[in-house]
């Protein structure tokens, strides 16, 4: 794929701190016997992983400005253009050896996203989009799955955990959801979920109660794949509700329908 300056720069961003994660990540793996666990280190490896995305990004471009889950918000004097990070998605399959975790960076261009990298360092698998360029798995173009019906689907999700997320909305939502999909998988990377959507391996997904940072470059993969994506309202405010459905055009409106049932009535 033919990639541009910036595209670059995020790339080479992201393949920086994924090699730092990399390393860790090994270690973590050996942490996982001692009773304190690798948590710790862990929060370590985030903050670092951080560091790097934004030396690198800051280095390039330096006017632009910079929203990353781990530090104060940059306002850059460039008002056009934001850079936004989140160096370490999937943190709690990172904690515990499971290689599903990844570094998002998204570029944003007067409010709109025009650039998004997704790295999981641990399968070497990178997905990039660039606004009107479509998206790639490493060199390969990405197509959302062609599949029309939930029946024939399998659906990706986000599944509130102990202090998180609302627990019982979630339920009426997976009860109504499980009941017509041919699978259901909660897999722990909301930007891996999302690439995942676009290069056709999840027929869908949808989830509440996310960051941009965690949704921004995954959208943008989707949409260059062809795919749809709403807020669960159905609406654009994806960002500001928090909240993401998405699937080709006739799952992106099942999930979407079926997702939003109301409680059924005993
Ligand atoms: C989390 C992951 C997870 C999602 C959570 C996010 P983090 O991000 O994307 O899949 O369900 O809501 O907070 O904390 O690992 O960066
Ligand atoms: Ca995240
Ligand atoms: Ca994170």
């Amino acid at each position: 794929m033919a990639r541009s300056a910036l595209l670059n720069v995020m790339v080479q961003a992201a393949i920086k701190a994924g090699k730092s994660l990399g390393r860790d990540f090994g270690e973590v793996q050996n942490l996982q016997v001692s009773v304190k666990g690798p948590s710790d280190f862990v929060s370590q490896a985030d903050i670092k992983a951080e560091r790097i995305v934004r030396d690198e990004l800051l280095k390039a471009r330096p006017t632009y400005g910079f929203l990353g889950e781990e530090s104060e918000e940059i306002i850059g004097t460039d008002g056009a253009h934001r850079w936004i990070v989140d160096p370490l998605d999937g943190t709690t399959n990172f904690l515990h050896g499971i290689p599903q975790f990844a570094v998002s960076i998204a570029l944003e261009r007067n409010g709109e996203i025009v650039a998004g990298v997704v790295f999981n360092p641990a399968t070497d698998e990178l997905f990039a989009a660039e606004r009107g360029g479509g998206a790639f798995l490493n060199d390969r173009r990405l197509r959302v799955a062609a599949r029309r019906v939930l029946s024939d689907a399998v659906i990706g999700c986000g599944v509130p955990h102990l202090g998180r997320g609302q627990h019982g909305k979630f339920l009426v939502e997976l009860r109504h959801v499980m009941g017509e999909a041919a699978g259901i998988r909660r897999l722990g990377a909301a930007s891996l979920d999302l690439a995942w959507v676009a290069a056709g391996r999840l027929d869908g997904f949808w989830e509440t109660d996310l960051k941009i940072w965690d949704m921004a470059a995954g959208l943008l993969l989707i949409r260059e794949a062809g795919g749809f994506t709403s807020d669960m309202k159905g609406g654009n405010a994806i960002f500001d509700e928090g909240s993401v459905v998405a699937g080709n055009e006739h799952i992106h409106k099942a999930l979407l329908d079926v997702a939003n049932r109301p409680v059924p009535s005993r």
